[in-house]
């Protein structure tokens, strides 16, 4: 059973600038919502119970959020407004969150080795709130979540991009083993197309063995002179069965003014239209 998920939020978020000086990227809404829930609304439909958050200076606004606000309950209490804020009571019913803050902004594999303190020795999921994922059947990390069961190994959520932009993601390279599920030989962390093995590109849902952590530790920084989580899952798969999962459904990159438009436009259309 996986009951763990971390969500690394300690980014600065500076594409999305300036909304995001005073605010976190993760606190942007999606219509009425802000990204980080939609997030943990998908792990917890995938039985997630424990959530991580890695966060960082000026993300405050995460832990308020998935508190209780007792003046604004009261003030709405009986009011018409009230079932508004059900969601987000559901979500803080079903689940404890904990935080712990990456000091300095060193990659995301350095902020998921700074979320060793709350996974312990225990298989955990990683979410990227910043990557939206809607499908209209089994969500994104509950299809990863039920591979899982059946592999106990680490799994990527991986899309096929355009074959110019590989140098914006970790590419992938592996056998396929059944439909969509490829068994990870080579990973390479922003490839620029003519270096790029294939064009699968891995995505913000993670499921990972806690052997990574003692990978994490021994890596120096990769691409932008970051610790990337690609390298250490790359060197795991050299000693480990890694899989590669083409989910079904669609991701929009809400770190982008497009794919956050995208995301906005898709949530209007299917749910408050
Ligand atoms: P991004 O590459 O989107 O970086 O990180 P960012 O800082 O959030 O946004 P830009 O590029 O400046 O606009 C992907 C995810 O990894 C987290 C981010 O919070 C985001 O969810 N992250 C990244 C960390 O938590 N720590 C890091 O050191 C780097």
């Amino acid at each position: 059973m996986l009951k763990k998920c971390l969500f690394p939020a300690a980014g600065y978020g500076t594409r999305f600038l300036p909304a995001t000086k005073a605010m976190p990227k993760e606190m942007l809404p999606i219509v009425n919502k802000p990204l980080i829930q939609y997030g943990v609304e998908e792990a917890i439909e995938a039985g997630i119970t424990e959530v991580g958050f890695v966060s960082g200076r000026g993300k405050r606004a995460i832990e308020d959020h998935f508190d209780i606000s007792y003046e604004l309950e009261h003030q709405i209490a009986g009011s018409d407004k009230e079932c508004l804020l059900s969601d987000i009571r559901d979500v803080i019913d079903q689940c404890t969150f904990s935080y712990t803050r990456q000091l300095e902004m060193k990659g995301l594999g350095h902020a998921i080795l700074t979320g060793e303190t709350l996974v312990g020795n225990e298989p955990f999921g990683v979410i990227l709130a910043d990557d939206f994922c809607a499908n209209s059947d089994s969500g994104v990390f509950k299809q990863m979540v039920e591979l899982f069961t059946e592999y106990q190994c680490s799994i990527v959520a991986i899309e096929e991009v355009p074959a110019d932009q590989t140098d914006k993601y970790g590419i992938v390279e592996g056998k396929e083993i059944q439909e969509g599920l490829f068994k990870v030989s080579n990973m390479i962390e922003k490839p620029a197309p003519e270096f790029a093995p294939t064009n699968l590109a891995i995505i913000g849902r993670y499921i990972l063995t806690p052997d990574i952590f003692s990978i994490i530790r021994t890596l120096n920084p990769g691409a932008n002179g970051e610790i990337q989580i690609t390298d250490a899952i790359c060197e795991q798969a050299k000693n480990r069965m890694v899989l590669a999962y083409k989910f079904k459904g669609r991701r929009f990159d809400c770190g982008s003014l497009e794919g956050y438009v995208g995301a906005t436009n898709y949530v209007y259309d299917e749910y408050h239209r």
